[in-house]
């Protein structure tokens, strides 16, 4: 079955009693027993709920994998993976560019329990080989990154981490199934922010984590329940409803992400566009051998400064000033004030994250019209300069 039919037919058989091709919600907390300890495979909503198993099978099978765990947030799966492998003095090797949330539950939890973190270029295979020790538990790739979209080899790293003995996680939010099948590249654990495209209109905050082998994800399905983090039932309804158009919106939000970085690339306010798909990004090689598509998430920094990249970011018609990405309505976001505010100036700037840097998540509506926003707001930018007035919102 290809990957489109999967997102609509795995998992998702018409209900059985009444034939309705969507299944219910089963909004329950609980399950009548025939006799004690007698049910019919499900006894309390958070240990299971049909609902959710439904979710989790069609997860799986995007990521062709047999197990999969939906949790209430993308972070919750995260802490899930985290809890079962980390033990005090052991080292997690995590990318530089790490989505602000993974860096700040390693510093500021996981660092309060003796886990060490190391944070290292993950694109840098030499870097790879020289943070791994004896003590390395996991290693984090996230690839593309958030926000400037950088590149890790996949299949390398795993190679490296596993003659240490390391287990290797990916986070494949930005990516999804759909371009990226990090299983297939040695990954031993898969974590999603089911937020972002998965879902992908921005009305869930929902998360999983999926495993190849049976004794990678006893240890995660057990800490689902016995620390409860799990999503309602009509949340998991409404990313399953989202994930039948996964491979639709994703070639949208995809050709989307080129016109813009090709619009964005070249131009006199723009100092540097992030875009995989570009072939003067660093990772582009290994992207176009590991990824079947580039994703739909362009970054790029705006030559000129804080005040003027805060006029832009504020006043955009079609790009709403927003967290989270992954939607069909284009979002835009800053992070050093916002997704990445949590990690300290000092290291932002250490780790190559610029205050003028903005992160755009195209969304699915016509490419046009989002590249033409953009060129305005570059062109304010240029006007006010040239009038020497501060951009403010209420200057257009
Ligand atoms: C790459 C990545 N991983 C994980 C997360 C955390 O997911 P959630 O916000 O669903 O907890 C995010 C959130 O922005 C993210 O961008």
């Amino acid at each position: 079955m290809k990957f489109a039919t999967r997102t609509i037919h795995a998992g998702q058989p018409s209900e059985p009693e009444t034939g309705a091709l969507v299944a219910p919600i089963f909004q329950t907390s609980t399950y009548e027993q025939e006799s004690p300890g007698q049910d019919k495979g499900f006894s309390y909503s958070r240990t299971n709920n049909p609902t959710r198993q439904r979710l989790e099978t069609v997860l799986a099978e995007l990521e062709g994998v047999p197990f999969a765990a939906a949790f209430a947030s993308g972070l919750a799966a995260e802490n899930a993976v985290l809890q079962a492998y980390l033990r005090t003095g052991d080292e997690i090797i995590i990318p530089l560019d790490v989505y602000g949330g993974t860096y700040r539950i390693l510093n500021k939890v996981y660092q309060n329990f003796g886990v060490v973190t190391k944070q290292i270029d993950t694109g840098d295979l030499k870097a790879v080989e020289a943070a791994l020790s004896n003590k390395t538990r996991l290693v984090w790739i996230e690839s593309p990154t958030n926000p400037r979209l950088l590149i890790t080899d996949i299949a390398a790293v795993a190679k490296l981490a596993h003659a240490r003995g390391a287990l290797v996680a990916v986070d494949n939010t930005f990516a999804t199934p759909c371009f990226q099948q990090p299983f297939d590249l040695g990954a031993d654990i898969v974590v999603h922010s089911v937020t972002k495209y998965l879902a992908g209109h921005s009305d869930t905050v929902q998360g999983a984590a999926l495993a190849k082998e049976a004794a990678v994800f006893e240890p995660i399905k057990f800490l689902q329940n016995a620390t409860g983090a799990v999503p309602s039932p009509f949340d998991c309804w409404l990313t399953m409803r989202g994930l039948k158009t996964l491979e639709l919106r994703m070639q949208r939000h995809q050709e989307n992400a080129i016109a813009i970085a090709n619009a964005l690339d070249g131009h006199a306010l723009v100092r540097r566009v992030y875009f995989p798909g570009l072939a003067s990004h660093p990772g582009h090689d290994i992207a176009r051998r590991q990824m079947t598509g580039f994703g739909g998430m362009v970054s790029f920094e705006l030559d000129g400064t804080l005040e003027e990249v805060v006029a832009f970011a504020s006043s955009r018609r079609y790009f709403t000033l927003a967290e989270s990405l992954g939607g069909v309505k284009s979002l835009l976001c800053h992070p050093a004030t916002m997704t990445h505010a949590s990690i300290p100036a000092e290291a932002r700037a250490q780790l190559g994250l610029s205050d003028t840097l903005l992160r755009l998540s195209p969304g699915c509506e016509n490419a046009e019209d989002l590249v033409e926003d953009l060129l305005a707001g570059l062109a304010d930018v240029a006007s006010a300069r040239a009038s020497r007035k501060p951009v403010t919102a209420a200057a257009r």
